[in-house]
């Protein structure tokens, strides 16, 4: 059984080939029917969601599935009842479970017990959906998924988080330079750090975390940036600013990068914090065919895990 809890539970061949199917669903978006039945899909929620919970039920349905959202609030997994126990509930009864929750044990929980593919719709140490959908995106506009190989892509802003984090995994087994930009109090998780090098040292990319913005965003391909605030982190919202306004992405910081260089932003974006609305609006930023990618390369996913689990 096939899960997706973190960007590299892909090989670096699987990924390229999720990427491929990905940009294929894209011109056809009815090609592949593997939940036809329907079959249902669990999409549970234990955050805020607009993208997430759009892409999903929208890609199950296209995929002939049936999708089941459950509400976190009311499941309140792991509090009434057992992740083990409600893995076991589920899982005879969906032909996948996709989980947007808190520590990434608890996906990891799950996937031990549902007895079907888990991917992982964020938690607070990775994001990998949106990973793919961020290559999918450079696939898309630099001449497809082989375009990848050896490109950068720095980020900017909190290191540590999940999206820096998965930058980190996936564009590494991508065959990318990941650069990342980070205050030297907010660096992603050593472990994070170390796996993505040794990855990248089989496919010819490269790791490097820096706190010097100029350092990682020169000449680079794509620069990517996050909020600097994630979900469950309002309560430091205050403390959370200072540190990264050097690593806010503005016009003058995107300078820096190859003149064609793409911009990307996972949304929610708040204009003037992380980036400005110059940049996010601009025409370098493809952050509306990024939100669209989630689709495309998530159903790609599914399709490539069902075809795994059948
Ligand atoms: N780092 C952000 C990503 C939102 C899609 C968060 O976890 O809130």
């Amino acid at each position: 059984m096939r899960h997706f809890l973190r960007d590299d539970d892909l090989s670096p061949a699987e990924q390229a080939e999720v990427l491929e199917l990905g940009l294929a669903l894209r011109a056809d978006r009815f090609a592949r029917r593997p939940l036809d039945g329907p079959r249902a899909v669990a999409i549970i929620f234990d955050k805020p969601t607009l993208r997430t919970q759009v892409s999903f039920t929208t890609g199950v349905a296209e995929l002939g599935g049936y999708p089941l959202l459950v509400d976190g609030n009311l499941a309140r997994i792991g509090e009434r009842e057992s992740i083990a126990d409600t893995a076991r509930v589920l899982g005879p009864q969906v032909a996948a479970v996709v989980w947007r929750t808190h520590a990434q044990a608890r996906i990891d929980e799950m996937a031990a017990y549902a007895g079907v593919p888990v991917v992982n719709a964020l938690t607070d140490d990775f994001h990998p959906c949106q990973i793919l959908a961020d290559l999918l995106t450079i696939a898309q506009h630099r001449g497809g998924v082989a375009a990848l190989h050896g490109r950068t892509l720095a980020y900017t802003g909190d290191g540590s988080n999940n999206m820096a984090q998965s930058y980190l995994l996936g564009g590494a087994t991508a065959g990318m330079h990941v650069r990342i930009a980070t205050p030297a109090a907010y660096l992603p998780a050593a472990d994070v750090v170390e796996a993505a090098a040794a990855i990248a040292a089989r496919t010819g990319g490269s790791v490097e975390v820096t706190d010097d913005l100029a350092r990682a965003v020169a000449g680079a391909d794509a620069v990517a940036t996050d909020t600097w605030v994630s979900m469950g982190q309002e309560a430091e919202a205050a403390e959370r600013e200072q540190p990264f306004v050097p690593y806010r992405l503005d016009a003058a910081a995107l300078a820096l990068a190859a003149p064609d260089a793409l911009v990307l932003h996972c949304l929610p974006a708040y204009r003037g914090k992380e980036i400005t609305a110059e940049v996010l609006d601009g025409p370098q930023s493809v952050v509306w065919d990024e939100a669209e990618n989630r689709l495309h390369a998530q159903k790609a996913l599914l399709a490539w895990l069902l075809e795994r689990a059948a």
